[in-house]
């Protein structure tokens, strides 16, 4: 078995072995949907296929000048051996804007969830079974046209990716070291900060690799005008539990065009609700984090996304010293949260939030089934189309 992207798995032993243990998109499921759009046609039907490499010249627009975005989403085994998406309409609407932002085609919101679906049916036997584990999916938008005049390609692939995977920062949810950039920024408002652009993620690299080199998991991203409140992480967003009286309080920063708006978050302040948990959008400056870590005010810290999950930060690196956020472990707050939202993923609470999509030959009894090879009613998708 080889841990190559496309590599698949060779039979139902090695599949077993790889569904236990998948780490994070180590294994592709070697299928892929692809959907298409050019100028003149507009957008093609998904075509799932075998996984196979993508035939590109040199003069792509999208590899010179970045018209790339992408997005990120599970697909879960529910108790009774069933497979859902989890949001794939609101991923779909996210990968619209991200590609509106960059002047690229806007694929309808419902040809998106079609892609997925169809890729999941295909790939069903890969799904894992275990509580966390999921079947990921990865959608890349690409500009596909060659030519090297600056200007919005006139053809785009959107190549849907799928991997059996465990949370990326591991099953056993240790929490994460985070330390704020000083140097660098990763955003500023007007630019291009809440799009999940491919150029969003290589300008947080050099500063991540560093963080990672002196020992922490991840970069905590300050705003870019004067670097005092509190953005995010390179892929997730952050919650902070502070104690209020008996009780505790649940703040996040606001989306204000700087931050992914991201669907862990959105689902969690929901969930948060159900629970009577007050949690609310907020700025929050990196001084109060640090106090609050002093004065024991702040309880916890965790992020959050598609795919870690919900993870305790129990360790902040800031204005060169150490924190660590309570006791360094996990808190009952961000637990109860994960387990809140697993055991939605999972069909193992009620869905109230309508949150999941039943796909595959075991959802096809389902009332919200959808079927994967129904004709996509919106052909226009957007103002490119
Ligand atoms: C920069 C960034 N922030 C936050 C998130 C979390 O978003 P979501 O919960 O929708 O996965 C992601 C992941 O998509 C991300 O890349």
């Amino acid at each position: 078995m080889s841990d190559k992207p496309g590599s698949g798995a060779s039979g139902p032993t090695d599949l077993q072995d790889i569904l236990r243990a998948p780490g994070f998109c180590r294994h592709s499921t070697g299928h892929t949907a692809v959907v298409e759009w050019d100028a003149d046609t507009g957008w093609s039907a998904p075509a799932v296929g075998p996984y196979a490499t993508l035939p590109l010249d040199p003069a792509t627009l999208g590899l010179h000048y970045g018209q790339a975005v992408f997005e990120g989403l599970k697909a879960f085994r529910g108790e009774d051996g069933s497979v859902s998406l989890f949001r794939p309409d609101d991923h779909g609407r996210r990968l619209a804007r991200s590609a509106e932002r960059l002047a690229m085609a806007e694929m309808p919101a419902d040809l998106f969830t079609r892609a997925c679906a169809q890729l999941v049916a295909a790939a069903e036997e890969w799904v894992p079974g275990g509580y966390g584990q999921s079947l990921y999916i990865r959608p890349l938008l690409l500009a596909t046209e060659a030519d090297l005049g600056l200007r919005p390609s006139r053809r785009y692939r959107c190549v849907f990716l799928a991997y059996p995977a465990d949370p990326c920062f591991g099953s056993g949810f240790r929490p994460l070291a985070v330390t704020t950039a000083t140097e660098t920024v990763r955003a500023v408002r007007g630019g291009t900060g809440e799009s999940k652009c491919a150029g969003n993620y290589a300008a947080s690299l050099l500063t991540r690799t560093r963080a990672q080199a002196a020992g922490y998991d991840e970069v905590l991203w300050l705003d870019g005008l004067d670097r005092r409140r509190v953005e995010e992480l390179s892929t997730m967003n952050v919650f902070f539990v502070w104690r209020d009286g008996d009780g505790s309080r649940l703040t996040t920063p606001p989306c204000e065009g700087t931050i992914v708006r991201g669907l862990t978050r959105d689902s969690l302040l929901t969930l948060a609700g159900d629970l009577g948990l007050p949690a609310v959008q907020e700025p929050t400056a990196i001084d109060d984090v640090v106090d609050g870590v002093r004065s024991g005010r702040l309880a916890e810290m965790f992020a959050c996304g598609t795919a870690g999950v919900v993870v305790a930060v129990g360790r902040i690196g800031a204005g060169g010293e150490d924190l660590t956020v309570g006791d360094g472990r996990e808190g009952p707050v961000t637990r109860r949260l994960r387990t809140a939202l697993l055991d939605v993923q999972h069909g193992r609470t009620p869905d109230k939030h309508g949150w999941l999509l039943r796909v595959g030959a075991t959802g096809a009894a389902h009332a919200h089934v959808i079927p994967t090879d129904a004709p996509h009613t919106d052909e226009g998708g957007g103002r490119n189309a």
